[in-house]
């Protein structure tokens, strides 16, 4: 076998002066059945192969083994083999007349192998204009034998496992290279100062995509990942942000948010006043209409103290979170250097006092009325013992269905010990025409109260509001309902009054009161509706 294949590359030897210049090994084409490997081991060079080269290179003097001095005839050889299965292998049309690229594209094994013969790179037969190693798992730096090959116009390493810096110098000579595909690899980043230059050079066909090496691919990436992925993720935390913030200021409102929402505190919007305060109807932007109720400052003081003002802000904060249907809904509050207010929901401005002297409602609903400020009462002292409110029948609302509201806070002061006794003197409002107890007593509780002490307990027809039209049970209850106010407001024993029990004892009247009605209501069947006794 071998001497056979000697025999054929000896006689091939002489065909190789006919295919000169281009390419020198064409002799070899003969013995590609063997592998590369088998021929570089077993072939020596013919004997006139020194004859054979000089030939070629008085012919062809840009030849790249025609430059080196003294020529290594063996390793031109060598270079020979490698290039005549080469040529073929790249499955170039005619090895002996032309090898225009390697093609070693999707061979692993081979690709490898060829690229380790470094002298035939160091001699790269210049007809070879296009080199493919593309999808070879090719590993380690950048082969930069290839980049002997100068007059090269493309070069594909693509799909590759290359890595390290691109040897950006070394492509400096390939004057003619403008198709570079390296893409998929995996090179370090190339340095923008260089790679801007570096890159541009390349055609439309060339690719850098996936190669690492990408001006900032890297940080391509990242920037695809923090638009992919960090830009929603900040969308989302720049909504909860807002959202936090919202939430967190959701109760805080600006002056010049109650400003537009009551018409710059006109008159006009303003429903009600009190020592210290007044108290605006305001429609806020989102149409939401609230109860704002302005503190103003002491004449002493211009300023709200650091102090007052946390206080206050406490008290708010603690405000917002009551939630009982008898306790007046707080939206927020508006603290800064020049003004206080208290946001609350609208429920109409009707307050206990004005309600009893307009509306003139009957026993059983007056009665529902305490049994509902009571249950206010008592929600606060169990949840909420911090809070103080004032209870009054100018400051408790009334609400639609008879449903008492506590509505006026106090805010920023400690809370009031005497919720007992002003529920006590609330009884005893109750119980009289409002309008009559303003008249005659000019609003003077104390005078109420003496008033009531006076007559009690057989003497109150003419403190109680006639308008109620008692029979004799009710106005039994009144008379007890009075009974109570006048514990509660008995300072001698009104500490000995749980809040508890005055609950109980006003629920009991109200119940009595319920179950008389429906007993009238039948009765005023069963007797032709002559079942109510005018007392
Ligand atoms: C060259 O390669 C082809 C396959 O591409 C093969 O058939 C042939 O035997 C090889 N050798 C020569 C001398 O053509
Ligand atoms: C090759 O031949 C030239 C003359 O043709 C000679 O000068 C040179 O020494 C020879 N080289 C070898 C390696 O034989
Ligand atoms: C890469 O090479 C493998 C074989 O090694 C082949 O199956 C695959 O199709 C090739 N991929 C490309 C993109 O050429
Ligand atoms: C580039 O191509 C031109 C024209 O084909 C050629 O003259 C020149 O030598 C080539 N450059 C290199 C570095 O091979
Ligand atoms: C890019 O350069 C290569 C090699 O010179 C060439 O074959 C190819 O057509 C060029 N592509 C474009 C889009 O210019
Ligand atoms: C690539 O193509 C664009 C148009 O698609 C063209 O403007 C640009 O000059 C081309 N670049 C190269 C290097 O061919
Ligand atoms: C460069 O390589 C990629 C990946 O193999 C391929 O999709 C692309 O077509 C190649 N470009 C050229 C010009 O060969």
């Amino acid at each position: 076998m071998k001497g056979a294949r000697k025999m054929n590359s000896n006689s091939m030897a002489s065909s190789l002066k006919l295919f000169i210049p281009l390419f020198v090994s064409s002799i070899f084409l003969s013995i590609s059945a063997a592998t590369v490997v088998e021929d570089l081991a077993n072939l020596h060079p013919p004997s006139d192969f020194n004859t054979t080269i000089t030939s070629n290179c008085l012919k062809d003097p840009s030849l790249r083994y025609c430059s080196f001095s003294p020529m290594n005839l063996d390793e031109i050889f060598r270079f020979t083999i490698v290039a005549s299965h080469l040529c073929n292998q790249s499955k170039n049309p005619n090895c002996v007349e032309s090898f225009p690229r390697i093609d070693l594209s999707s061979q692993p094994k081979t690709a490898p192998l060829y690229l380790s013969f470094s002298f035939f790179w160091k001699y790269c037969p210049i007809s070879i204009l296009s080199i493919d190693l593309s999808n070879n798992s090719l590993k380690g730096t950048f082969p930069t034998d290839i980049l002997l090959c100068t007059q090269i116009q493309a070069l594909d390493l693509s799909h590759n496992l290359l890595s390290g810096d691109l040897p950006l110098q070394a492509f400096t000579p390939l004057t003619n290279l403008t198709l570079l595909n390296l893409s998929y690899n995996l090179f370090s980043e190339s340095r923008i100062s260089d790679s801007e230059f570096f890159f541009k050079r390349f055609n439309n066909s060339s690719s850098f995509l996936h190669s690492g090496l990408l001006p900032n691919h890297k940080k391509y990436r990242i920037k695809a990942v923090v638009i992919l992925v960090g830009f929603p993720i900040s969308v989302l935390m720049l909504v909860g942000g807002f959202w936090w913030l919202c939430f967190k200021n959701k109760h805080k409102y600006s002056n010049s948010v109650l400003k537009a929402a009551t018409n710059g505190f006109s008159r006009k919007n303003m429903v009600g006043k009190g020592e210290g305060f007044a108290i605006y109807k305001g429609i806020l932007r989102n149409g939401t209409q609230v109860r704002i109720e302005m503190y103003y400052l002491n004449n002493s003081s211009n300023n709200i103290s650091r102090e007052n003002c946390r206080k206050f802000v406490e008290d708010c904060k603690i405000l917002v979170q009551l939630r009982h249907k008898n306790v007046v809904k707080v939206h927020g509050w508006c603290s800064d250097r020049y003004s206080r207010a208290l946001v609350t929901e609208w429920t109409g401005e009707v307050s206990l006092d004005m309600w009893v002297s307009e509306s003139a409602p009957p026993w059983k609903q007056r009665l529902k009325v305490l049994v509902g400020v009571l249950k206010g009462m008592c929600y606060i002292q169990e949840q909420w013992p911090e809070v103080g409110y004032d209870l009054r029948t100018s400051s408790v609302l009334v609400h639609e269905n008879a449903e008492p509201l506590i509505a006026r806070f106090k805010v920023g002061e400690n809370s009031s010990t005497k919720k007992i006794y002003r529920f006590g003197v609330l009884v005893l409002e109750m119980v009289t025409n409002g309008r009559v107890m303003r008249e005659e007593f000019e609003g003077s509780e104390a005078g109420l109260l003496e008033c009531f002490k006076m007559h009690y307990p057989g003497n109150l027809q003419k403190l109680i509001d006639e308008r109620m039209e008692l029979t004799e049970n009710t106005f039994e209850q009144a008379k007890e309902a009075i009974g109570i106010g006048l514990l509660c407001t008995d300072h001698s024993i009104n500490r000995q009054l749980s809040l508890g029990q005055i609950f109980n004892m006003i629920t009991r009247i109200y119940a009595a009161c319920l179950v008389l009605a429906t007993q009238n209501h039948k009765t005023s069947y069963a007797d032709g509706g002559r079942g109510h006794k005018r007392v």
